[in-house]
């Protein structure tokens, strides 16, 4: 007879044997099984390549980082990642999942996909609160998405093209922006050939406003010599943006901002007599040196626009400006914004507030009170 103790030790050793060797034999039967049901569900779309061959799920796990988050590795047998972004409908029933992100990994040899569960859901509504003003410069906060809060940071990705059809949620999202910019220390500047009527009183005391080409000119100068003068002092003092240089001189160099509501207002130059192109001409090519040159000295530009003309925003500008986020909008203007007709395709006809990231991120923005700052 075992002692006790021995016996107790090796049924113990036993159960934990078997329960191990049973989930060994699960993982082997389970692992191809889904594959080749994911293969099944993929060939049933016809998402195939030429020799009709599905993309291959390589592996399938839970985001370390976020749980609600599962991602699929797939060998992609040559089919692109704009086709999954094409075909993103279809692919979500066919893996009964939203899609948050797909993205290559390896070159193009693999596709990844960052799902959460088909039944899960954005907000309607949202409303903006000060605590979520994040303390990291220069970040803004936009609003919530399937993985959690989005937002962009303003020294990496410095400047914001926003496109959305009417009533799709700009002006609050810019609202939004530009309430944290300020309370974050920037100086904002708000271009709106309206004269302001969209804008308070007391955010008319808080910002610059120009209503005007000339006043619009005069800012831009003001603006390309703020990044002159930053180019020569952080030359000087050897730091390579402003962060840097206001931490290692203990100054308090602000970021500038430039906000335009409606970009065709400024610079739509159909129709207008010679002196005012020539102006929108200058305006131009300005705001083409601030988005070429502005990340590293702190000038910024957030440029809406609802109008789908490719001829107003010129590819300099457009090309320099790499946040990019569309509401609901047609395919031209979601074309315009994204590169993609994805906006049109994806935010639903009714929503209010609803964006779509350049990364292909999908969120409920946050909603300000319009008369608040
Ligand atoms: N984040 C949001 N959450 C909920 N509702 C919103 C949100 N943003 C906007 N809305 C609703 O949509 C309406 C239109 O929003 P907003 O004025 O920002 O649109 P817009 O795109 O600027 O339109 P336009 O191009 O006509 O100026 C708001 O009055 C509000 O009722
Ligand atoms: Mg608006």
């Amino acid at each position: 007879m075992l002692p006790p103790v021995i016996y107790s030790a090796m049924h113990h050793l036993f159960v934990t044997y078997m329960f191990a060797a049973g989930g060994l034999a699960a993982w082997l039967r389970t692992k191809p099984l889904t594959r080749r049901l994911v293969a099944i569900s993929l060939e049933s779309i016809g998402f195939t390549n030429r020799a009709n061959i599905a993309p291959a799920l390589r592996r399938k796990r839970v985001d370390k980082d976020n749980p609600n988050i599962t991602v699929w590795t797939f060998e992609t047998n040559g089919i692109p990642l704009k086709a999954w972004d094409d075909r993103r409908a279809e692919l979500e029933t066919a893996l009964g999942v939203i899609i948050v992100q797909a993205k290559y990994e390896r070159g193009n040899q693999r596709v990844v996909l960052y799902t959460v569960p088909a039944e899960s859901d954005l907000p309607d509504y949202l409303p903006w609160k000060d605590e979520y003003l994040s303390d990291k410069s220069f970040v803004l906060m936009l609003g919530k998405g399937y993985a959690g809060p989005v937002s962009v940071n303003l020294a990496d990705i410095p400047h914001i093209l926003l496109g959305g059809s009417t009533g799709s949620g700009k002006t609050i999202l810019m609202k939004v922006m530009i309430r944290q910019a300020v309370q974050k220390g920037a100086e904002v500047a708000i271009v709106d050939f309206k004269g302001g009527v969209d804008f308070p009183p007391f955010w008319r005391d808080q910002l610059r406003l120009c209503y005007d080409d000339k006043t619009v000119l005069a800012l831009l100068d003001d603006y390309i010599a703020a990044i002159e003068s930053r180019k020569t002092l952080l030359f000087k003092s050897g730091q390579s943006n402003i962060d840097e240089y206001n931490l290692a001189n203990n100054a308090h160099l602000p970021r500038y901002i430039l906000a335009c509501d409606e970009i065709a207002e400024m610079l739509d130059k159909t129709g207008m007599p010679k002196e005012r192109k020539e102006q929108i001409g200058q305006i131009e090519s300005r705001l083409s040196v601030i988005a070429r040159q502005g990340r590293a000295f702190g000038v910024h530009l957030i440029l809406a626009t609802q109008r789908p003309d490719a001829n107003v925003l010129s590819g300099q500008i457009r090309n320099n400006i790499s946040c990019r986020i569309c509401g609901r909008a047609d395919n031209v203007l979601s074309q315009i914004i994204l590169d993609s007709t994805s906006a049109a395709d994806r935010i639903p006809k009714e929503a209010k507030g609803r964006f779509l990231l350049h990364d292909g991120t999908e969120f409920q923005g946050f909603w300000l009170d319009e008369g608040t700052l």
